[in-house]
């Protein structure tokens, strides 16, 4: 759990003492900026009513009691809001109508700048895919950037991935490639606030930073061939059952266009799949598709790492798979 995350542990008021009458707030929920951002409904016997009062509950002002219970523990949160539909479409975003704001400012559009390790990027809550649960991550990929090399960021949505590399790291170039315009607009403020961000320690981090708007498919086969050291490629889900029962190619079109623009010796690749649990922790599923794939351009590949970076559905985890080319002799 990251400073964003909030579960029982961080958010934790069993007391009864505020004039609230919540007994406990939502067991977890997503700290986005300014905005608190509760996943699913709250199980109603969270709050502290009487069984004869719980009955008539009004659901909007149970729902306002529970956001101004958070409101009232967290001072920096200005909007809570319930996610109340999955998130859906190739832009992996819940839409206007998949969120209810239920305390603070009616804001619409729903825009915030979230910070992360001091590096800031601009997210619509409603319209574009943004987790701060990837924080560490992020840091654990930033890590292992090199001085001069050239990082791709596939699926890029709002840019944090990218932000942080450009911010971080002394990458030579980073180019981040995002579909949905209005998440490419998000990365393009947070480029903006990069080149002002005092705290960011490496020089020319906006400069270095090349944000493309578009589709994958269609642009990474214009790309330089074999000239990227580094591939970032979270790709998105395909509808529900994607990961769970292997259903889907396992995003065998991304990595048929992603392997020819990588360095063909030594090149690295972090890429995120979707595994059920029973295929954790080695992921054979998905170390078989880039093997199958890499087989068909010719390359050798080594998988170096193998992590669930966390759970996107009942049993459905976010894996990431990272893997070098290496060239068949
Ligand atoms: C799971 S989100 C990841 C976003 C970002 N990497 C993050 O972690 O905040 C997947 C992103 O891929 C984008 N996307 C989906 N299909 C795409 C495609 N064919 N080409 C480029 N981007 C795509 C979606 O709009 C979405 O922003």
């Amino acid at each position: 759990v990251d400073e964003h995350c909030y579960n029982d542990s961080t958010f934790n008021c069993e007391s009864h003492d505020d004039s609230t009458g919540v007994k406990r707030p939502p067991r977890s929920f997503d700290v986005v900026g300014d905005v608190a951002l509760i996943h699913s409904g709250v199980p109603k016997n969270d709050i502290n009513l009487s069984d004869q009062e719980s009955n008539h509950v009004n659901e909007s002002a149970y729902f306002a009691t529970i956001g101004e219970a958070i409101m009232k523990k967290n001072k920096a949160i200005k909007v809570v809001a319930l996610r109340t539909s999955a998130l859906g479409g190739n832009e992996r975003c819940c839409g206007e109508s998949g969120i209810k704001i239920i305390a603070g400012n009616q804001r619409s559009p729903l825009i915030t700048t979230h910070s992360e390790y001091g590096i800031k990027c601009v997210v619509d809550v409603e319209r574009t895919f943004f987790s701060p649960r990837m924080g560490p991550e992020r840091l654990r990929i930033c890590q292992q950037v090199a001085r001069g090399e050239k990082v791709l960021v596939l699926f890029s949505g709002c840019g944090m991935d990218a932000l942080q590399i450009a911010g971080r790291t002394e990458a030579c170039e980073v180019v981040a490639i995002e579909l949905n315009p209005v998440a490419a607009e998000c990365a393009r403020r947070g480029q903006r606030m990069l080149s002002r961000n005092k705290g960011v320690k490496c020089p020319g981090a906006a400069e270095r930073l090349t944000i493309l708007e578009g589709d994958v498919l269609e642009i990474l086969p214009k790309l330089e061939r074999h000239s990227f050291d580094r591939v970032l490629a979270p790709r998105p889900k395909e509808g529900k059952m994607d990961g769970d029962l292997g259903a889907g190619d396992g995003g065998r079109a991304f990595l048929d266009v992603l392997l020819p623009v990588m360095k063909p010796s030594g090149g690295e690749c972090h890429w995120y799949d979707f595994a059920a649990s029973h295929e954790l922790p080695a992921c054979n599923r998905t170390a078989e598709s880039i093997r199958r794939a890499c087989d068909v351009v010719g390359c050798g590949m080594e998988i170096i790492h193998v992590a669930s970076v966390g759970s996107v559905a009942k049993r459905q985890n976010r894996v990431c798979v990272d893997f070098r080319l290496i060239e068949n002799r």
